[in-house]
């Protein structure tokens, strides 16, 4: 079936949908911008409203591998444009060819997610770009010595001003990201042009996939955003020998232990390798594991029991793959600003 493309090419100055605001949106601080075919209104903290400078300094900061110690590494080392916004490795190589334990999520509409992270112990995307920077196996900067570099960057020190009136500070760089994060984003997908009354956008056995994904997945997987943002354990790597404990690290809870937030599918297709460990390569695998009801596992939720349950035939998971891909449409491929 394969989705067309179409690739906005960002230089200079941010173009296309991301900045296309009504007049009533303006008014109200913007917290209603124009958004891809199929995706609901963005949220836009009231604190943080998007300005084209604004989106450009945080394109800035994203490209830029000052902000790690080594120099080397930057946001789009993890989350690279031309890979969906992650990196097809299973997980993440840091500061020092440090590796992390966990897979790189995409960039791509995270602007939705009610919480940061596979544990969600971040609550938005503000909270969450100050993670990396300081997190010693990633980017390892101290936030102090990075905002006195950038101040001595008369561009950077410009910018800063002219955007928040402000010097160099932290709340500064994670509004700057957030804001940039915040026009990243996929939608007019076929499955969304098929909701708004294109009939011939889906193949007969994309139809028939979702079908069998809106009465196995959608309770967790949930459109229009294809994530419920809770967090369950279906299994995913409790046969390690020291289990990622996920949820409960954050919540404190026994019964998150293995639970992890339910991931978008949107560009599923291309966001490869899946789950929180980045173990599984192939999308066919990965479907294949959810509509078994997960791996086995004491935690498992009772929600991936039921999906168990229901005994899907080889066709319809084969089909639900199908209906997946159709869930790529159109997301920015943002090119590396000229870096002062
Ligand atoms: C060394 C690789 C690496 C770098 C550099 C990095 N990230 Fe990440 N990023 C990850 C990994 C791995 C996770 C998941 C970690 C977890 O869940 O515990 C993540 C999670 C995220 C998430 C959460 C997405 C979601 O769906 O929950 C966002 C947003 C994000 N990173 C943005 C950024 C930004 C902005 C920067 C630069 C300031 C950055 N990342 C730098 C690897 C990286
Ligand atoms: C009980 C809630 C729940 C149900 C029902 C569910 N999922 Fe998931 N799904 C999850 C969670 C949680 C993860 C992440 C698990 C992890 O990484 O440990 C996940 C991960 C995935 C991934 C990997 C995505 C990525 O980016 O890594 C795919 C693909 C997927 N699910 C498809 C499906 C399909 C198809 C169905 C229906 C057969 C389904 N899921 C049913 C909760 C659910």
């Amino acid at each position: 079936m394969g989705a067309t493309k179409r690739v906005w090419v960002m230089c200079g100055l941010v173009v296309g949908l991301s900045l296309t605001m009504t007049g009533a949106a303006r008014a109200q601080g913007n917290s209603l911008m124009e958004v891809p075919k199929g995706l609901p209104p963005l949220p836009v903290p009231a604190d943080n409203p998007m300005t084209e400078a604004k989106v450009e300094l945080g394109r800035m900061l994203y490209f830029d591998t000052r902000l790690s110690s080594s120099g080397t590494i930057s946001c789009a080392t993890c989350h690279d444009p031309t890979m969906a916004w992650t990196e097809h490795r299973a997980t993440s190589k840091g500061l020092d060819e440090q590796v992390g334990e966990r897979n790189s999520p995409t960039v791509i509409n995270a602007a939705y997610m009610t919480s940061q992270f596979w544990d969600g112990r971040s609550k938005t995307l503000e909270e969450q770009a100050l993670g990396p920077i300081e997190n010693p196996v990633e980017m390892g900067h101290k936030m102090e010595v990075l905002t006195g570099q950038l101040e001595e960057i008369p561009e950077y020190k410009k910018r800063f001003a002219d955007v928040f009136g402000t010097e160099v500070n932290k709340e500064g760089i994670a509004k700057a990201i957030a804001a940039f994060e915040r026009t990243v984003l996929s939608g007019n997908s076929p499955y969304d042009q098929y909701q708004a009354g294109d009939k011939n956008a889906l193949t007969e056995a994309q139809v028939n996939g979702m079908d069998v994904f809106m009465s196995a997945c959608a309770t967790c997987h949930t459109p229009p955003t294809f994530s419920n943002g809770r967090f369950y354990n279906a299994g995913v790597g409790a046969d390690k020998a020291k289990p990622d404990e996920g949820r409960k690290k954050v919540s404190g809870k026994a019964r998150d232990t293995g639970a992890f937030r339910v991931p978008h599918l949107r560009e599923v297709a291309s966001t490869w390798p899946y789950f929180h460990d980045g173990s599984v390569e192939k999308l066919e695998d990965a479907v294949a594991l959810m509509a078994r009801g997960g791996n086995d596992s004491p935690g498992l939720s009772m929600m991936m029991k039921a999906v168990r349950g229901m005994e899907l035939e080889e066709n319809e998971i084969a089909d639900m793959v199908e209906f997946l891909k159709a869930l790529s449409g159109d997301y920015p491929v943002v090119e590396p600003p000229k870096l002062p």
